[in-house]
């Protein structure tokens, strides 16, 4: 049984005893999970609290802006934002094999993250939203390996070396608890209840190399499948972004014929993924409604010029994965 207020005052006594004057630096991805320790972290603490926000260049369109505003602006937490993305471009350029991919992004961002918590001089704690499951999930991580498909390297993982007292204020709750401890410190719903989004970004999201143009073109595509489904409702009035667990874009760096008014054109595929799941580890995908998928390819093709065709993906998981990398 849990009463929200009391726990945020509880839970607010508690960091302020544990950290007491000294200095708290903290690696915002602009997901759940961080954005909620800062919220709450910066209510028990204030200026003593500062965030590094490493953009690698590989977020959802508009995703710097909207978290600086809303933690820099909004919420007046003192937020350091890294545009890192060329050197995460410059790392990845040739690099085609995903494991690699996801090696290279979860090292810069720690490299990245590191030199930036090394000019604050002053943190004595590093502070991470650690929730419940990743708590249980570390904690068996030695038997699983036999069976990892996929390294999921959270980006949001620990750099050891900075020599840091750990601060981590969610380590007790489910996601559902860090959800409505979020909406309850002022976070805004559409924000909390997003879908889930890898630590690599659109990284795993384009095919093959990554490359700035095709995360550009990717981020629009991305933007308005997003958009329709937010505002496409089903008949028990809700949206269609709420009725999927996970939906995005992927980029295929394939070209392929079109025309366009008297032109014939020559240009990029993007494969549209909605699926449905309880727990990620076996999903359905979703039976979006025809007109819906119309519209999105209609837009996509009219307003994303680089884009000439769009497909939609109908694989379940197992065999295929949720991403396609
Ligand atoms: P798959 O593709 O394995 O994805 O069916 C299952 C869930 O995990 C997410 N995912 C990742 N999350 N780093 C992350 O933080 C990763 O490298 C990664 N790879 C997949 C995926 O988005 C889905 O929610």
């Amino acid at each position: 049984d849990w009463n929200m207020p009391d726990y945020i005052s509880e839970a607010v006594e508690m960091i302020r005893q544990q950290v007491g004057s000294d200095e708290v630096i903290l690696g915002l991805s602009g997901g759940v999970d961080s954005s909620v320790a800062a919220a709450l972290i910066h209510r028990a603490i204030g200026d003593q609290l500062t965030c590094v926000f490493v953009d690698h260049g590989l977020l959802r369109l508009d995703e710097g802006k909207m978290v600086m505003e809303m933690f820099g602006k909004n919420l007046g937490v003192k937020v350091i934002h890294v545009d890192a993305t060329a050197q995460f471009m410059g790392h990845l350029a040739g690099v085609t094999d995903p494991e690699a991919k996801r090696k290279i992004i979860g090292r810069e961002f720690v490299e990245v993250f590191q030199a930036e918590s090394a000019k604050l001089t002053s943190a004595k704690w590093l502070a991470q939203g650690t929730i419940y499951p990743d708590v249980i999930e570390s904690a068996g991580k030695g038997k699983k390996t036999a069976h990892t498909i996929k390294s999921h390297h959270n980006v949001g993982g620990l750099p050891e070396t900075l020599n840091l007292k750990l601060l981590e204020p969610l380590r007790e709750l489910f996601k559902d608890e860090v959800r409505e401890l979020g909406v309850a410190l002022g976070l805004p719903p559409e924000m909390v209840y997003r879908h889930p989004f890898p630590g690599p970004g659109l990284g795993v999201r384009i095919l093959g190399e990554v490359k700035k143009e095709y995360a550009d073109l990717l981020r629009r595509a991305d933007a308005i499948f997003i958009e329709e489904l937010r505002n496409t409702k089903d008949d028990d009035g809700q949206s269609w972004y709420d009725k999927t667990s996970q939906a995005f874009a992927v980029f295929l760096p394939v070209k392929s014929v079109g025309v366009m008014g008297d032109g014939r054109t020559y240009e990029y595929v993007v494969a549209l993924r909605a699926v449905q799941t309880q727990d990620f580890m076996t999903a359905h995908w979703a039976h979006l409604p025809h007109e819906l998928l119309g519209r999105v390819s209609n837009r996509i093709i009219n307003e994303v010029r680089g884009l000439n065709r769009v497909v939609y993906d109908i694989s379940g998981k197992p065999p295929a994965t949720i991403e396609w990398e």
